[in-house]
């Protein structure tokens, strides 16, 4: 007989941050591995998030730019959905855009502004819609001493109630070009140098 999953216990100990959404916790038996508990409010766009995962799977898309979901789980504070961690190489957990944005390096902005570019490409090249993209959603994961990556931990997919925009391409990127502009708009309150040399979406 194939043994039922076992619920896996969480408290405050595991919390890694929260949302308006859900709440995250870190993985108590694998560290890199989070679950995310969504509010009762946020489980509708909780299951649109998960069916766009599993048709980007199905649809062999790369994941180099995204935190990949992996699946259910219980626990005793109701379900949750497992998503990859995302961790430096000395392994911290990575802090966001936001974070690297704020640090006033004209080296660094030179080097995050490097990566929202390759980002901007990689939702082109894979088209990857984006409902809700900012600065927080986005993590910065440290690969070595000078070496980054973003990595989108939340915002994607499309966020209609019925989501038709990834079987209709123009109209996909031409909201995702509409996302981006928000996108930079959020960045431009806190750092308006900063967002002026972002490229429009189709830059
Ligand atoms: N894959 C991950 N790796 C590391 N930390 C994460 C990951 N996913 C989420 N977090 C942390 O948990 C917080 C909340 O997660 P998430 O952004 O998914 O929640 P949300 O409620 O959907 O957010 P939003 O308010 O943007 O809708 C993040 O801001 C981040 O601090
Ligand atoms: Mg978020």
């Amino acid at each position: 007989m194939k043994k039922k999953s076992e619920t896996i216990f969480l408290n405050d100990s595991y919390f890694l941050g929260e949302g308006t959404n859900r709440k995250c916790y870190i993985h108590p038996l694998n560290p890199n591995v989070c679950i995310k508990i969504s509010s009762i409010r946020g489980q509708r766009s909780a299951q649109r998030e998960i069916s766009y995962f599993k048709r980007l799977h199905k649809r062999g898309k790369s994941f180099e730019m995204i935190s990949d979901y992996k699946g259910k789980v219980q626990t005793n504070l109701g379900e949750g959905n497992l998503f990859e961690m995302v961790r430096d190489f000395d392994g911290t957990v990575s802090k966001n855009l936001e974070y690297y944005f704020g640090l006033n390096n004209e080296t660094m902005v030179k080097q995050m502004l490097y990566l929202v570019e390759q980002l901007r490409l990689y939702l082109h090249k894979e088209y990857i819609l984006i409902s809700d993209l900012d600065m927080d959603n986005i993590l910065v994961k440290k690969l070595s001493d000078n070496k980054y990556q973003l990595v989108m931990i939340d915002g994607l997919g499309d966020n209609n109630q019925i989501p038709f925009l990834e079987f209709i391409k123009p109209l996909g990127l031409k909201r995702s070009a509409r996302k981006w502009e928000v996108f930079k708009r959020k960045i431009a309150d806190l750092f308006p140098n900063i967002s002026k040399q972002i490229a429009p979406f189709f830059g």
